[in-house]
């Protein structure tokens, strides 16, 4: 294997921006998708095509074909979300750097790094399986161009197995599978409490302001103990069993390590009577993102701000259901708005939590092929995060294989988002040994 090639590949893909969340980079998603499909022909693919959209296309690939082998579909996206605050980057995000064994870049972790290992891997191999892929650009703003691919064409899903390598190891040192990803509800609540703004001598001490109002409802959506107050919320929330919940104390996870080197505050929050891998794993949450509207911008303007919105979301768990709890919300935001202002709420994108099974043979043989590389093979954990598709990629059967090559110190999402280089060099062998034992397996 040629490592100077190969990060210079990679570089390559990581230098276009593919925000897929911001319309001003239509063009670079597309500049994406077009990276993919050259190295799917490269690889060897006879069929390579945009499919659903002419700026996030999902691109989808097939061959080599090997008659009677097994069939594997690869999932990944080439989209990243937005690179800002852009101050706090060492090095500029699209413009990958190597420091310390590191690549630094946006999307070097979340998903192009390993989109990229899973696609090299195959030449290194050369294994007797027939590959499919699903490589979308619209994985970070809720994939909704694959699930109306996925609902028109359900056929393309039909494989033997489906990999996905989209999360990270538990730690260090410890691979793993994962059995259940969160689900995600994203909205907009906006409440409006006259028609424009008013000044604050004129009218404040009588008239509403709605960011106020705001701050005071969300108070309400969700306590200071970290329980969420939407009634019906955490109705068909389903406990990991006992033998589950014993599992996780012996992995290498402290919660006081989570705390000083991961979060690096000064102390956790949440449902205190739950442990912190519960809480990330198995609880839903009620997060804000961001709040808009009134004055933020330099100096001082005595103003009663007339509209007010926040950002929210809610990661979902088994067995919520996406479907209700947007009914929930919607109706707990009407149930605690005053009658004095208008409130609305409107949703962006979500995703129904997955839940996998990991007994299909497929799984052993990840397994073995973590294990003949990294001398330990997988563990069984839960994601915190969300792959809206999942489900719709199981649909037709197909065991589907979440695990993936970084590390949970990679800030995804984050400034200064990474991969370690060793992570992708055994990543590069663990895929082709799997896909060898994958291909040896019939
Ligand atoms: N790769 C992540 C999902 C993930 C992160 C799974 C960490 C497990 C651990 C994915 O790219 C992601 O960020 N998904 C979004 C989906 C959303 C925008 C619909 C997420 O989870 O916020
Ligand atoms: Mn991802
Ligand atoms: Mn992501």
């Amino acid at each position: 294997m040629d490592q100077e090639r190969l990060l210079r590949e990679l570089s390559e893909f990581l230098r276009i921006p593919s925000v897929s969340t911001l319309p001003a980079h239509n063009q670079d998603c597309r500049a994406a998708a077009e990276w993919v499909a050259a190295e799917l022909r490269r690889i060897g693919c006879h069929d390579v095509a945009f499919l659903g959209s002419d700026t996030h296309p999902v691109v989808w690939g097939q061959g080599p074909e090997v008659a009677g082998a097994p069939t594997l579909l690869i999932y990944g996206h080439y989209d990243v979300q937005p690179p800002d605050p852009l101050a706090e980057w060492t090095t500029p995000p699209f413009e990958p750097a190597l420091r310390g064994g590191k690549l630094y870049a946006r999307g070097s972790a979340d998903d192009k790094g390993q989109v990229f290992c899973l696609l090299k891997a195959i030449n290194s191999a050369n294994p007797r399986v027939n590959f499919r892929f699903l490589i979308e650009g619209e994985e970070e703003y809720g994939s909704k161009v694959l699930f109306d691919l996925l609902k028109r064409e359900p056929q393309r899903v039909r494989a033997d197995a489906v990999l996905v390598a989209d999360m990270s190891y538990v730690a260090p040192g410890w691979p793993a599978v994962y059995t259940t990803l969160r689900g995600l509800c994203y909205a907009e609540i906006t409440l409006r409490t006259s028609k424009t703004d008013l000044h604050s001598g004129e009218y404040g001490g009588a008239a509403p302001n709605a960011h106020e109002e705001l701050a005071r409802l969300l108070g309400r959506l969700k306590g200071a103990d970290g329980k969420i107050n939407i009634p019906g919320f955490y109705s068909t929330v389903k406990r990991p069993s006992q033998s589950e919940l014993a599992a996780w104390k012996k992995l290498p996870f402290n919660e006081k390590d989570f705390l000083k080197q991961r979060v690096q505050g000064k102390g956790l929050v949440g449902l205190k009577q739950y442990s912190v891998l519960e809480r990330l794993w198995a609880l839903p949450t009620f997060e804000i993102h961001g709040i808009l509207g009134g004055f933020t911008g330099e100096g001082a303007k005595t103003v009663i701000p007339a509209e007010a919105t926040a950002k929210v979301s809610m990661r979902l768990v088994p067995n919520q259901k996406l479907a209700t709890v947007e009914r929930q919300l919607a109706a707990a935001v009407q149930r605690v708005a005053p009658k004095h202002l208008t409130a609305t709420v409107r949703f962006l994108h979500g995703a129904d939590p997955a839940q996998i099974k990991i007994d299909n043979p497929a799984f052993k043989l990840l397994d073995q092929a973590f294990k003949q590389v990294t001398g330990r093979g997988t563990v069984p954990a839960r994601a915190g995060g969300s792959i809206p598709v999942v489900p719709a990629l199981a649909s037709a059967g197909a065991p589907v294989i979440l695990t993936g090559i970084g590390l949970p110190d990679d800030r995804l999402h984050a400034p200064n988002e990474k991969l370690d280089l060793k992570q992708l060099w055994d990543g590069l062998k663990v895929f082709g040994r799997f896909y060898e034992l994958l291909g040896e397996s019939r």
